[in-house]
């Protein structure tokens, strides 16, 4: 495809052809959609004391040097959190915002360890966040599934017992992923746990490059054997890496914002996704937790093509996250239709082919656009490129 450094498109233009471009949400955790109105709120009518009363107090919170002391916030807003309506309402007011940033399809993070740890029932927590989707999936139309985040500064046995936990509605889980204070606690710990998911018929997913070095990222493909890669901003530091990337064909769910507010880099034009993009690996932008990092998915595309980037660029950024959602091929290739329609009106002339292309798509399954396929999740789990 062309490649074009600079946009052809008035800001406006842009700014309308980011919001409609359909896209995957594959790197949001759902307690980082907490806006800082609603904790306050939730706390008022749960009767959780928080060290903050006014909402200018606790705003003076979010400026942060590092992961670690987002997490010490983020932990401690969700203790926030509970009941099922709690959840069902953060999930349904998440969905709204990404419907409106043209997500068709959001895979999410929850951290299952904190809310047990804060008293609650697990399977209150996921009716709750399931009933949102529910509501999402039957008012915006937007589809979508849940990944369970081993908290990795955890004890590994407090990860084996969340399993067991959720043995019984494995099928209401679409994979598992590795979240939280990452420098210290390697893949190399949980490979029996995700092991163990593999043979629940889980997704596998981690964060790993965020703070840590590439060499947790290797141990993740090699140990954790997982799909897709959470951040990876420190792949770009080993090259053969990035090559294994690109030939594997793994996505990287990257998050702009998120990197610049927790200092991962300084500034966003020292992030290595375009390299990394150029470099011919499957790169996807994300929100990460837009609460806390000063915007939504579609503030993270717009931040990007603030930076100069062209829409040719982040439309295939778009592509990658579709083709790199864990939905069955049916329900892919209709999504991928609809990015063809955008992409026809938006960018004439511009190409996106490849297997796996809308056009193959849609010779072969003949069916109207869906987002349900056939598990629950609208997840197929068995034909994936590592199991
Ligand atoms: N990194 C690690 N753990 C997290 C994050 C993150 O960006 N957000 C929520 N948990
Ligand atoms: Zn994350």
């Amino acid at each position: 495809m062309t490649i074009r450094n600079e946009g052809d498109q008035s800001p406006t233009e842009m700014a309308k052809a980011l919001r409609t471009l359909p896209k995957a949400e594959l790197h949001l955790h759902i307690e980082g959609t907490l806006e800082p109105e609603l904790a306050l709120e939730l706390a008022d009518r749960n009767g959780v004391r928080l060290p903050w009363t006014s909402l200018k107090e606790l705003r003076r919170q979010y400026d942060f040097s590092n992961l670690q002391s987002f997490l010490d916030l983020y932990y401690r807003l969700m203790s926030t959190l509970r009941t099922a309506r709690d959840f069902r309402d953060l999930m349904l007011a998440y969905l709204s915002r990404a419907a409106a940033d043209g997500v068709r399809r959001a895979e999410i993070f929850f951290d299952p360890q904190v809310h047990v740890n804060n008293g609650l029932d697990l399977d209150m927590v996921m009716d709750g966040l399931l009933e949102g989707l529910r509501l999402g999936r039957e008012r915006l139309g937007i589809g979508g599934g849940l990944i369970l985040c081993i908290v990795r500064d955890m004890p590994v046995s407090s990860a084996q017992a969340i399993l067991d936990a959720v043995s019984h509605r494995k099928d209401d889980i679409l994979g598992i992923g590795l979240d939280s204070a990452e420098v210290g606690y390697p893949p190399s710990l949980f490979a029996d746990v995700f092991s163990r998911s593999a043979d629940m018929g889980l997704h596998r997913v981690a964060h790993a490059g965020e703070e840590g070095p590439a060499d947790y990222v290797t141990q993740a493909l090699d140990l954790l054997h997982v799909e897709r890669v959470d951040h990876g901003v420190h792949a770009a530091d080993d090259p053969a890496l990035v090559r294994r990337l690109a030939s594997e064909d793994v996505p990287l769910t990257m998050c702009p914002l998120s990197n610049r507010r927790l200092q991962v880099v300084h500034d966003l034009k020292d992030l290595p996704l375009l390299s990394l993009l150029d470099a011919g690996v499957k790169v996807t932008v994300n929100s990460d937790d837009p609460a806390y990092f000063g915007g939504y998915i579609g503030d993270n595309y717009q931040a990007l093509a603030d930076l100069g980037m062209g829409l040719d660029r982040l439309a295939l950024i778009a592509r990658n996250s579709l083709e790199a959602t864990f939905l069955d091929e049916d329900a892919k290739a209709g999504l991928l239709r609809e990015f063809d329609d955008w992409s026809r009106r938006f960018i004439p002339g511009e190409s996106f082919g490849g297997a796996g292309s809308a056009e193959s798509g849609k010779e072969e399954s003949g069916k109207e656009e869906s987002d349900g396929g056939s598990s629950p999740n609208g997840a197929d789990r068995k034909g994936t490129a590592r199991d």
